[in-house]
């Protein structure tokens, strides 16, 4: 895909073909609706080391539900948790256990986002809205995508405030280090049986993306499973969302088994990313999160060869890279180092990726048959496979 110099709005870049007609100046914030938004939080800073950032509740004024925001350099996650039966939460809860409801993004105007792309076809979550206190005004709207899931469009352009209007600052004495996550790097949808073309034309048409990169069952394919997958950009970069769909294969395709249990598509995975991803993961160990298993010693014997002109650049340990079970993959430009976690609750559907580029601009798609053999250990043990 050739890149050319947008102007018009500063940004670092533009894909060819992309209509930035929103634009999207980044991922705002990631909601999740759990089940006990307290004790999730407390899960979150202690495991991942975010933030307490801010809160909405009873004490702010909020009969219906709960959030509660934690922040780790600029990745914001929010947490939300019903506060009676009659909250709209618990349908989604019910069905989909705890999971990602929002993808929010910046936007300069969210009515002319909502505009646009419901002119384009989107279906309407929200009308544009205006919410104000004493640090001004933010408006939001927005739109399904796939499943239940949301795209929130925040225009903050006139709000000097912590988060939006009706949250309070969340100040707490248990503050644990951060882990060295940075940013969100890229949040990857799961879509039923022949439905990912559907949702790679939405995303084109409806919010002007591009299809910058494909990968189809022959490429992603275990002895056991396969899938399909196509990477969606936005025309500036900043937001990568591929989009997988479940193959045939000799057992169940991990995709598949989301689906089943997620009961319907919506977010597989935040891809997080860091710079210093030994550090990370070995930070996150101590606090006990749990990442998928090791590929055997011949991967990493495989490293310099898959690396090539690419391995004199790489200066982390390959010894201590095993020892952590971090995948390496490269492409033209570099190389990068990934890692993921297992499900962060007892459904097996919405997990973690941790990532480091060093110049590649990929997904690990050389690491793909590696973490699926990997996924499908753990589907062994869950009677899933
Ligand atoms: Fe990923």
């Amino acid at each position: 895909m050739k890149e050319v110099k947008n102007v018009e709005y500063g940004l670092e870049k533009i894909f060819e073909g992309a209509q930035d007609f929103l634009p999207l100046l980044g991922t705002d914030y990631v909601e999740f609706y759990v089940g006990n938004a307290k004790q999730a939080a407390h899960f979150y800073k202690t495991a991942f080391g975010f933030q307490s950032f801010a809160y909405k509740g009873l004490e702010t004024g909020c009969r219906d539900y709960a959030s509660y925001v934690l922040a780790q350099d600029k990745i914001r996650i929010v947490l939300t948790t019903p506060l009676n039966s009659k909250s709209p939460i618990n349908e989604h809860l019910r069905k989909h256990g705890d999971g990602v409801k929002i993808i929010a993004l910046w936007v300069e105007d969210a009515t002319k986002s909502f505009e646009e792309t419901v002119k384009r076809g989107a279906k309407p979550f929200m009308e544009p809205t205006t919410e104000k206190d004493e640090h001004g005004e933010v408006v939001r709207s927005g739109i399904y995508t796939y499943g239940e899931t949301v795209h929130i469009f925040v225009e903050r352009k006139n709000y000097k405030g912590l988060f939006l209007p009706g949250f309070r600052e969340w100040k707490s004495d248990y503050n644990p280090a951060s882990t060295g996550l940075k940013f969100i790097d890229h949040m990857v949808g799961n879509v039923g049986w022949g439905e990912m073309n559907q949702w790679v034309n939405w995303y084109e048409e409806v919010m002007g993306f591009v299809n910058f990169l494909s990968f189809d069952d022959k490429q992603i394919t275990t002895e056991y499973s396969a899938l399909m997958s196509k990477v969606m950009s936005n025309g500036n970069g900043r937001i990568k969302f591929p989009i997988n769909e479940p193959a045939k294969g000799k057992k169940k395709s991990q995709i598949e088994e989301y689906i089943d249990f997620y009961e319907g598509p919506g977010v597989q995975h935040m891809a997080i990313a860091t710079d210093d991803i030994i550090k990370t993961v070995m930070e996150l160990k101590v606090r006990g999160v749990e990442f998928l298993s090791a590929p055997p010693p011949a991967y990493y014997e495989e490293i310099p060869k898959r690396l090539g002109k690419h391995m004199d650049m790489m200066h982390e340990d390959l010894k201590v890279i095993e020892k952590l079970a971090i995948l390496v993959d490269a492409d033209e430009d570099g190389y990068l180092l990934q890692i993921f976690t297992k499900p962060l609750e007892d459904r097996p559907t919405v997990f973690f990726e941790i990532i480091q580029r060093m110049g590649a601009k990929g997904f690990g798609a050389g690491n793909f048959k590696a973490l699926f053999e990997s996924i499908e250990r753990e589907q062994e043990k869950r009677g899933t496979l």
